[in-house]
């Protein structure tokens, strides 16, 4: 059986995949993300959830602990976001929750390697519960602590949506091509030596591309290992007083950091007011010259958000892209003290790689990894899309540029660094 907890606090929406799950809060004062009854994509998802979660923790595959959350849809009367207010309505009684894993990380094949052998474990979990939702544009995985963990089995036993052709539906091969791990070489039969053996934990382990572990980690790991993870957080925090120093929580936490320089002005940056008008003809109509030969181009700031939950947020970087050269390009700066001092727990190694994978995306060829087929365009669509992870895009605006690359660099020295 699953716990029950109630739902307290609504905290903040999940916009990343369709089904708008949110965190919450619950009387037990753990965190949850809780998956809701009133969403369009239907209960069965949810009993997909729970039968296939449960299944992966009993084959040793790491999945955040599940609970039944009771809602009190009144808690959705006063939410101004209609959206979450309906869903939250919509929603009264028994609902999904998954603990809350704080801090940690969406996974992404260009930031973190995984073994073959714990690929393989993966990926014939996913043909067995027929899992649609595992690829590189939808992984459905974090990495917390330096581990891998498995989140979002909604898309999975398709078949129970429909029983009569269920039988032959899932006689179908399973088709991994498109599967976030098929580039880490997945070991299937490893796993089948194992299940035969009868090993059932996760003992082989991922790491991080291009950075080694880090030993705390691992200390602070075996320490706590066994206990999910709701326990392990409340035990922690039970021990200690929070060592985070006072935090100024600030209305404008998008520019918490950026403001400063923003209002000095950027260097060159245009005329005072009034100036214009004191210019003469020749000059507007050689700036005028100047600007047709501009061209449109696109940008986000990537942004750092080291605890979702409590929304504050730094700017690591910026993405241009400009249709018309074919041009895409992000850079990345990650002001490590910045970080500290919103989640002193920070996983710095961890948050890099993910920054240094969005740089390679924009790259094209090798780095790109299964990018590396979408021309610019597509590249830079598939970054700006939502994502509540700690590293995530902010809006898109546009602008006029001669040089795209340039541009890219005036961006970062104005808004990041
Ligand atoms: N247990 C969790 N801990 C931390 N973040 C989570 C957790 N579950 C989901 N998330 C975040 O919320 C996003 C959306 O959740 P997910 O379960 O994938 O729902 P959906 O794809 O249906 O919107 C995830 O991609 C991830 O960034
Ligand atoms: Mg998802």
């Amino acid at each position: 059986m699953l716990t029950e907890v109630t739902a307290t606090r609504y905290v903040t929406p999940l916009r990343e995949g369709g089904s708008l799950p949110g965190i919450v809060e619950a009387d037990d004062l753990g965190t949850y993300v809780m998956k809701f009854t009133g969403a369009g994509q239907g209960r069965k998802t949810l009993v997909a959830e729970v039968v296939c979660g449960e299944l992966a923790r009993r084959l040793g595959l790491r999945v955040p602990e599940l609970v039944t959350i009771q809602l009190d849809p009144v808690i959705g009367l006063a939410e101004p976001d209609q959206e979450v207010q309906e869903l939250l309505k919509a929603s009264g009684g028994l609902n999904l929750g998954m603990d809350y894993l704080p801090g940690s990380i969406g996974f992404d094949p260009l930031a973190y390697e995984v073994d073959p052998a714990e690929a393989g474990r993966v990926v014939w979990f996913d043909a067995l519960i027929n899992n649609v939702d595992r690829s590189w544009r939808n992984p459905n995985m974090l990495v917390w602590h330096g581990d891998l963990w498995l989140i979002d089995h909604g898309a999975t036993m398709i078949w129970h949506h429909n029983w009569p052709t269920a039988q032959s539906a899932s006689a179908k091969p399973y088709n991994a091509s498109d599967h976030v791990l098929a580039p880490f070489g997945p070991d299937i039969a490893a796993r089948r030596r194992a299940r035969a053996a009868g090993h059932r934990g996760t003992a082989d382990r991922g790491r991080r591309r291009g950075a080694g572990r880090v030993a705390g980690r691992r200390a602070r790991l075996r320490e706590h290992r066994g206990a999910p993870p709701r326990v392990r957080r409340r035990a922690a925090a039970a021990r200690r007083d929070d060592p985070r120093p006072d935090h100024p929580r600030r209305a404008d936490q998008g520019q918490a950091f950026a403001g400063s320089r923003l209002a000095g002005g950027p260097p060159g940056a245009a005329a005072a007011p009034g100036r214009a008008g004191q210019e003469d003809r020749a000059g507007r109509e050689g700036r005028r010259q100047v600007s047709t030969e501009r061209d449109v181009f696109e940008y986000a700031l990537v942004r750092v958000v080291p605890r979702v939950e409590r929304g504050e947020m730094f700017n690591a970087g910026v993405l241009v892209y400009c249709r018309a050269k074919s041009f895409v390009a992000a850079r990345t700066h990650l002001d490590e003290a910045k970080l500290k001092a919103l989640d002193p727990g920070a996983d710095v190694v961890g948050v890099r790689a993910a920054l240094r994978a969005v740089e390679g995306v924009c790259g094209g060829g090798d780095g790109a990894g299964q990018a590396a087929g979408d021309d610019a365009g597509r590249r830079f669509r598939w970054l700006i899309a939502p994502r509540s992870t700690v590293v995530q895009p902010g809006p898109v605006h546009t602008g006029l540029t001669a040089d795209p690359e340039a541009e890219v660099e005036r961006l970062l020295d104005l808004l990041v660094r």
